[in-house]
């Protein structure tokens, strides 16, 4: 981290800290006057928006108005998977991309497809079906049928979510997806056919654990060069930034990550922020701020170097989030690592979001 942005790492902890050690309701006082996030994204030049389900925002009333208040761009958690779309071979379930898309519409949002290409979300029926002779036809129907569909609607596409996991001990870092039964291309192809299907899309790489891992972040780096070095019609880089307290954060492997996309001319998305925050003390003072302060250093850290074009975090409301789940959190303690809290209250994280968005416009 150059002195600059330490200084300034400093200066806004304290600052951040300073309000954010104001217990739970004072602080959501303090900071309800000001502006919402989406605004302050926009005056710098960029989206800030959250990943939702679409059943919280037709079953939360006070979630949907959070949503509406403070997101100028949606992704749906679950819902533009193929697990959802396309469950089994002869249906396709579009309903809750629909349904995102409308609420998107009735709030002047735009809308962000996740995930077309990935190991994970897969019905049965394409692993069973998914083999060296199947998989292109299987690819092309799901991708065009997809991108197709939302043309007007999706502008920017996970386009092939996390490939490179060097844990598998592959050439180049590659995952052991299932997808590789067509090849270690196959990541080219599906950003071809995404592309062919709407020439107009932001097509994006996504990934994490750039901000922690090195190894993997420098995997990524030379895929992305590969895909740029074959003319791949690839826009930029998704950092999922899921930077939780499990992991010792290595902010100059981040910066040396952004700047290698950077040099390639590629766009950086912050895709998926949010602080796992079970190994935290159990104060919720000290620990918003503790997440607060995390959620700082990462951005900070990511916008000294380039400005990401869109800012996302997974999910808005502590209410909402993956990290509840069981296997996320067996032992069922409340989590904190979003911006806003179970009751829609701004957080510490929220102020810390909204301070690098004031000073990056
Ligand atoms: O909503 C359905 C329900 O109708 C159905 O009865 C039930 C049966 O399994 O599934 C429910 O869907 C669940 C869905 O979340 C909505 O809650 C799926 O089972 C469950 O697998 C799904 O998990 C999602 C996971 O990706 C897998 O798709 C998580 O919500 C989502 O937060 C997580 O998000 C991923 C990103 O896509 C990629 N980066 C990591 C991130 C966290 O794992």
């Amino acid at each position: 981290m150059n002195r600059l942005t330490r200084r300034r790492f400093l200066q806004g902890c304290l600052g951040a800290a300073a309000v954010a050690a104001l217990p739970g309701a004072a602080f959501a006082e303090n900071s309800e006057a000001l502006p919402p996030l989406r605004q302050m994204a926009l005056r710098a030049g960029i989206e800030y928006g959250a990943a939702v389900g679409s059943p919280h925002l037709k079953q939360d009333p006070a979630f949907a108005a959070a949503v509406a208040r403070e997101c100028g761009v949606i992704v749906g958690e679950y819902e533009t998977k193929w697990s959802f779309i396309r469950a089994r071979r002869d249906e396709w379930n579009f309903s809750g991309t629909d349904a995102l898309w409308d609420f998107a519409g009735r709030h002047d949002q735009s809308l962000r497809g996740h995930t077309l290409i990935w190991h994970n979300a897969l019905p049965n029926w394409v692993k069973d079906d998914l083999n060296a002779a199947t998989a292109q036809q299987l690819m092309e129907a799901h991708i065009n049928t997809v991108v197709t569909r939302y043309l007007d609607a999706i502008a920017t596409w996970d386009v092939v979510n996390e490939a490179i996991y060097p844990s598998d001990h592959l050439e180049n870092g590659y995952r052991q997806s299932p997808w590789l039964v067509m090849g270690a291309d196959y990541i080219e192809k599906a950003f071809r056919l995404a592309h062919a299907a709407n020439d107009n899309a932001t097509l994006i790489y996504n990934d994490y654990g750039v901000e922690f891992d090195a190894r993997k972040a420098d995997k990524i780096l030379s895929l992305l060069r590969r895909l740029k070095d074959s003319d791949t019609p690839i826009h930029g880089v998704g950092l999922q930034c899921h930077s939780g307290n499990g992991e010792k954060l290595d902010l100059r492997g981040l910066n040396r990550f952004c700047r290698g996309v950077a040099d390639m001319g590629l766009e950086l998305q912050i895709t998926e922020l949010d602080i796992k925050d079970t190994r935290l003390p159990d104060d919720e003072t000290e620990r918003d701020m503790l997440v607060a302060e995390r959620t700082r250093a990462v951005l900070e850290t990511i916008f000294a170097v380039q400005k990401p074009t869109q800012l996302l975090t997974w999910g808005l409301s502590d209410q909402y989030t993956w990290l509840l789940d069981k296997k996320m959190n067996p032992s069922g303690r409340p989590v904190r690592p979003l911006p806003l809290d179970r009751t829609m209250r701004r957080k510490p994280m929220w102020l810390a979001i909204h301070d690098v968005l004031r000073q990056a416009a």
